[in-house]
């Protein structure tokens, strides 16, 4: 029903022209409306892509406001060293930075580019990057033995730490870092099965704390700069 107030009188032509106008009036509250939606979202696009740009993707859990504040990852593990057979936990690398990554060697692709990318990163920070541990931690010890792990971290570093373990002991572990696995079947034929999964980087400290998460597909030099500032915000010298 027509809002009575809004109409002028007489009808005929001036009615057309009424709702001419009224049409208008609408068309200007729908235009202010998107353009109020649109400067909201450049502002927070904006503000968004800034500190995208500006922290390099890296999410501190310090800096309370990233959605990780306050969520607890990490914490103790207890696995094998794939290429020593040691025992290892969380503990054994206290006093060193750890960066944690998560995966399997069958992996196709983003694993390996990843593990390429942290190794770099580690090279382009120089003696900084002597105070990290890079592990990495496989999400399918069924078919990581100790062996074929340890064969497959030597490929990218000396320094790259793989572990292992059992499967309730790798079920703990990516558990406690809120890793996505998710057995699936093979895309290629070969391989009985894939594994899906995140494929976070943890930076932890030297108590073993999370200090950072870095999203896959960071180049190296993106990370070496994020990994540099947070060692440098712990107040050691760098
Ligand atoms: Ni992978």
């Amino acid at each position: 029903m027509a809002d009575k107030g809004d109409e002028l009188p007489g009808g005929g032509p001036k009615g057309a022209g009424d709702q001419l106008i009224r049409a208008l009036r609408w068309f200007g509250v729908g235009l202010l409306g998107l353009v109020l939606i649109g400067a909201f979202g450049a502002l927070v696009f904006g503000g968004w892509a800034t500190r995208l740009e500006q922290d390099a993707g890296f999410v501190s859990p310090t800096t309370g406001d990233s959605a990780l504040a306050g969520v607890p990852i990490g914490g103790p593990f207890s696995l094998t060293n794939a290429s020593t057979g040691a025992a290892v936990t969380d503990k054994s690398f206290h006093g060193k930075w750890m960066l944690v990554y998560f995966g399997y060697t069958f992996c196709p692709d983003v694993c390996p580019t990843d593990l390429q990318r942290i190794v770099a990163a580690l090279q382009q920070m120089g003696k900084a990057g002597d105070k990290v541990v890079p592990i990495f931690i496989t999400v399918d010890p069924a078919r990581d033995t100790r062996e074929a792990l340890a064969r497959y971290v030597a490929l990218f570093s000396p320094r790259l730490i793989g572990l292992t373990g059992s499967q309730e002991a790798v079920d703990r572990v990516v558990s406690a870092y809120r890793v996505y696995v998710q057995k699936v079947p093979a895309a290629t034929s070969g391989a009985p099965y894939a594994v899906n999964h995140s494929a976070f980087i943890y930076l932890m400290d030297e108590k073993g704390r999370l200090a950072g998460v870095f999203p896959p597909g960071l180049s190296p030099t993106v990370l070496a700069q994020a990994w540099r500032k947070t060692l440098g915000r712990d107040g050691s010298s760098i």
